[in-house]
């Protein structure tokens, strides 16, 4: 399993922990930045990761940013890329069950860090349930 995550200034402190979190669970990390609090554009770092989901090149993604709107609204114009918002344990299960989102999306202003750890491992460990949700999955494309 390989994860590519990114954030901007403001969720670059929970994403350093997180990638000592994922690795301490036995995951390869790609790092896509920023790595520093100085302001920086979400879509700078937001590109790199969803081609990085589409090519296949990681598994899936993890991004923050302040709302999480940036880093969502920017990674979903990737044809490839279902970029779904969490800021709950059960929004971060549902958005794999019923989206079977393949990056995961979170608010680092709007949550502690003892929840984004949640939500993440809850994202991770929850299957998507498949059926209808891949008829509706399969439906989101614009060709
Ligand atoms: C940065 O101030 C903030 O705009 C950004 O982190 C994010 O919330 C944008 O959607």
């Amino acid at each position: 399993m390989k994860i590519g995550i990114c954030s901007d200034h403001a969720g670059v402190e929970y994403k350093a922990k997180l990638i000592k979190m994922l690795q301490k669970r036995g995951i390869e990390v790609v790092n896509f930045g920023t790595d520093t609090t100085e302001s920086m554009d979400y879509t700078d770092v937001a590109h790199p990761l969803a081609s990085a989901v589409e090519k296949g090149s990681v598994d899936l993604g993890i991004a923050l940013c302040g709302t999480g709107n940036g880093m969502a609204i920017t990674l979903n114009k990737h044809q490839g890329v279902r970029a779904g918002l969490a800021w709950s344990t059960a929004i971060g299960a549902l958005v794999k069950q019923h989206n079977n989102a393949n990056v995961l999306v979170m608010p680092a202003r709007f949550i502690s860090y003892r929840m984004a750890a949640a939500i993440v491992r809850t994202w991770l460990d929850t299957p998507f349930e498949g059926g209808r949700h891949q008829r509706r999955i399969d439906k989101i494309p614009v060709h």
